[in-house]
């Protein structure tokens, strides 16, 4: 005798037939399996009972709501709103309520007439603004993506942050060396010329992490003392003008009033706050000068980030080890890496 607990309220439903499917029954909420049979209970004291005919067998859907019989090697796929079938391993019934539906290998479609792959779109569209690169949806160059998953104008940057230092190459190749008397001038190193390594400031403590754009005034301070005797150091490029070479003071009211602006092809145009600044002098060597009413005057350098302490360890990561810097002279080579 086998074992039974049944306690069901079960409707026992007419077959539900799906567009060229098979025939279903709906299974009451208990049931006991038996082999090729399905025992539930059913009314005045009778169990009813339900078995696959002739070379089928049961199958039920995943859920365990419908039977039906299915040949051997068939699962029973599909629900009440598609039908149902009973397809072979690795099929599904799939398909649409225009197309009809039909037992296809996982993954693909049902077409009306034949299984096929899913196809794709034939460019995927991007949402937000942004553009395929890769495969992948990215914002276009020249933006970047905020947090509602749209993509903005990415705001230039000066490249340029207080507390950090800097070396100034001039476009004949020389740096702004440090000539004693002679003030700062563009020509090349020698024993007695040292290139400056200035150190960009907003205020006299040089509070770090502040970028310097092209509207804000800022002091610069030169890490480096005189050449072989290291007097003087870390004092401030001076307010020199009208000609005067501008040299360095160690008294903050002196100091020069800088401001610097990107220049085309990776340059920066150095000038005053308020001034203009340019040559002092016509030299082969020249100095430099503010020009009060000469306002947009600029020198044009390239400005690259230096250590401001060449014995910090953490000068390791100025470059990496590949052999591919692709610098130019800069020390974010992050770009490269990408
Ligand atoms: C700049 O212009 C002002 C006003 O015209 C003038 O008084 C001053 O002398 C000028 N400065 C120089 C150095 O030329």
């Amino acid at each position: 005798m086998r074992a039974k607990t049944i306690i069901s309220t079960f409707l026992f439903q007419a077959s539900l037939i799906g567009a060229q499917g098979v025939p279903v029954r709906k299974l009451p909420g208990e049931f006991d399996i038996d082999g090729n049979t399905i025992i539930f209970e059913g009314t005045d004291g009778f169990d009813s009972m339900m078995r696959c005919s002739g070379n089928t067998v049961i199958q039920l859907t995943p859920d365990k709501k419908f039977v039906a019989c299915c040949l051997d090697g068939q699962h029973l796929t599909g629900d009440e709103k598609t039908g149902f079938d009973c397809c072979a391993d690795d099929h599904d019934r799939v398909g649409s309520a225009a197309t009809g539906y039909h037992c296809c290998p996982k993954g693909q479609i049902f077409d009306g007439q034949v299984c096929k792959a899913e196809e794709k779109k034939e460019e995927e569209t991007c949402a937000n603004g942004k553009i395929l690169v890769n495969g992948k949806c990215a914002c276009p160059p020249g933006t970047k993506e905020i947090e509602d998953g749209t993509c903005e104008k990415e705001e230039c940057s000066s490249g340029l942050e207080t507390g950090k230092c800097y070396e100034f190459t001039a476009e004949n190749g020389e740096r702004l060396v440090f000539a004693g008397a002679w003030g700062y001038a563009v020509g090349p190193e020698t024993k007695a010329r040292r290139s400056g390594k200035f150190r960009f400031c907003k205020d006299k403590e040089c509070a770090a992490g502040q970028p310097i754009n092209p509207s804000d005034m800022f002091y610069m301070q030169d890490v480096h003392g005189h050449p072989r005797t290291g007097t003087r150091p870390n004092q401030w490029l001076n307010n020199a003008a009208n000609g005067r070479h501008i040299g360095k003071t160690n008294d903050f009211s002196k100091a020069g009033k800088f401001s610097v602006s990107k220049w085309p092809c990776g340059k920066y145009c150095l000038s005053g706050f308020s001034a203009g600044l340019g040559i002092a002098c016509p030299a082969a060597d020249p100095s430099m000068s503010f020009y009060e009413n000469d306002t947009q005057a600029c020198m044009r350098f390239e400005i690259t980030e230096i250590p401001c302490d060449i014995r910090k360890d953490e000068n390791n990561c100025i470059w990496n080890n590949s052999p591919d810097q692709c610098c130019g002279g800069k020390v974010d080579c992050s770009a490269a890496k990408l």
